[in-house]
């Protein structure tokens, strides 16, 4: 049976049309969301040298760790490495704006906060930052989650919240779990 020319040709003028109308639904529901509902990829790029971070940046050792700035703000830096978190602690208050500040030297790292909403990617050569208030007090796990290499099952930290009452930073501001593993 022979199919005339001009049936083709509206049939794939009509699936031609469906296709528009599939893409300009998605486009629009892209733009909507990043224009009225704010979902929009991070924006936020900090670079740091991954060579040097241990010597010149704000990861040096002495930095790192829980800390009250003179703005009284709630700062937290880590720094993710095979296989471990520097430090493998950190204490912050409850029902809190805190600050959590990550970065790598190595490789790629990953880390989420169980029973929370935080969960970031590391890389190496740039800084990932994190915003939060903890509802909830206790030790929460602490995983790494993107696979880095043999060690990446051990790779665990803790995140220590306590009640507001119970946060005492030092005169420097400084922080810690104490029982540091
Ligand atoms: Cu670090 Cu997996």
């Amino acid at each position: 049976m022979a199919i005339n020319e001009s049936a083709i040709l509206k049939s794939e003028l009509r699936w031609t049309l469906v296709v528009a109308g599939i893409v300009a639904v998605i486009l629009g529901a892209i733009l909507f969301a990043a224009l009225s509902m704010h979902i929009n990829p991070p924006s936020n790029r900090e670079y740091v040298d991954p060579k040097t971070i241990h010597l010149s940046s704000e990861f040096t050792e002495a930095n790192l760790g829980t800390q009250v700035d003179q703005n009284g703000r709630v700062i937290a830096r880590m720094i993710t490495t095979q296989f471990q978190f520097i430090p493998n602690c950190i204490v912050l208050p409850a029902e809190t704006d805190v600050t959590l500040r990550f970065t790598s030297p190595d490789v790629i790292h990953g880390l989420l906060v169980t029973g929370t909403n935080v969960n970031t990617m590391v890389v190496p050569g740039y800084v990932a930052q994190v915003h939060t208030r903890f509802t909830k007090t206790g030790d929460l796990l602490m995983p790494c989650h993107e696979y880095c290499g043999l060690g990446h099952s051990q790779m665990v930290a803790t995140v220590k919240v306590v009640p507001r009452d119970q946060f005492r930073p030092d005169a420097q501001g400084r922080a810690s779990c104490g029982d540091r593993r």
